[in-house]
């Protein structure tokens, strides 16, 4: 349950090119709040490792190398949020697909996982909070006031993903992103350590049939109704018996 001294979460989990950014950054922007892309925050580590010479293996010094840095994650109204680490903009750095697979691989060190949890803690300010990823709902905010699982088909995404890269100037073939999602799904899944699987009380919603401005429109509709039903009951929607008309929506 959210505390009413603490500032509001929504989280929205996913799997990669699942439309969890676009659609939480649109909705971090209507509300007015902040937006956390915690992927990108794997991502900026795997870039600083890179830099550094230190591979995945190395998960304290990799950690070390988070605890002093700045990141800032700032809505952006696009496919990707503008991220900056220590005042470099590294929005475009972190897209490319060997910085991926870094990420991918970085985010299975327990060490990794649990440096970085204190970052994102830090991201929930006044007014309020949207943040995206794997774990959100399960592991960081599990008293997010709504949460959401967003999926879609992998050929989907993976000619999502593919449109992205290629619009932002990286090269790649569409054979190489469905095996690449392919790949990082499994390892999300199946990692001991913050799996990427629904919050028992996330909403799902399959965006495989859905234009963008569909799930945008459901999904801020249903933290309007959950905002109301806190102000009015003191408690969030998720986990609640409160009727949440998204619930289950597949
Ligand atoms: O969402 P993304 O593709 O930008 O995430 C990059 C990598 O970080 C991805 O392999 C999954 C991982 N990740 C994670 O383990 N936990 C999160 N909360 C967010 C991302």
């Amino acid at each position: 349950m959210s505390a009413p001294d603490k500032p509001p979460v929504v989280t929205v989990d996913g799997p990669v090119s699942s439309g969890k950014g676009t659609v939480s950054q649109r909705v971090a922007l209507q509300l007015g709040w902040h937006y956390l892309d915690s992927g990108a925050l794997y991502r900026a580590v795997a870039l600083l490792a890179r830099r550094a010479g230190v591979d995945a293996g190395a998960g304290r010094r990799l950690a070390g190398l988070m605890a002093d840095a700045e990141f800032i994650c700032q809505a952006d109204d696009s496919n990707w949020a503008r991220v900056t680490l220590n005042g470099e903009d590294i929005s475009d750095a972190i897209r490319g697909e060997a910085v991926s697979l870094a990420a991918a691989r970085l985010s299975a060190v327990p060490a990794v996982r649990l440096a970085l949890r204190r970052v994102q803690a830090a991201q929930r300010r006044w007014p309020g909070l949207v943040a995206d990823g794997r774990d959100m709902g399960t592991v960081l905010f599990p008293d997010a006031v709504a949460k959401f699982f967003l999926t879609a088909d992998p050929l989907v995404r993976a000619g999502r993903r593919h449109r992205q890269l290629i619009a932002k100037g990286h090269r790649a073939t569409l054979a190489d992103i469905v095996r690449d999602i392919e790949e990082r799904d499994e390892q999300d899944r199946n990692r001991p350590l913050s799996p990427l699987v629904p919050a028992g009380d996330a909403v799902t919603i399959d965006s495989s049939g859905l234009g963008i401005d569909q799930v945008v429109a459901m999904v801020a509709a249903a933290v309007k109704s959950a905002m109301a039903a806190t102000a009015v009951a003191g408690s969030p929607v998720a986990g609640t018996a409160t009727p949440n008309p998204l619930k289950n929506k597949k």
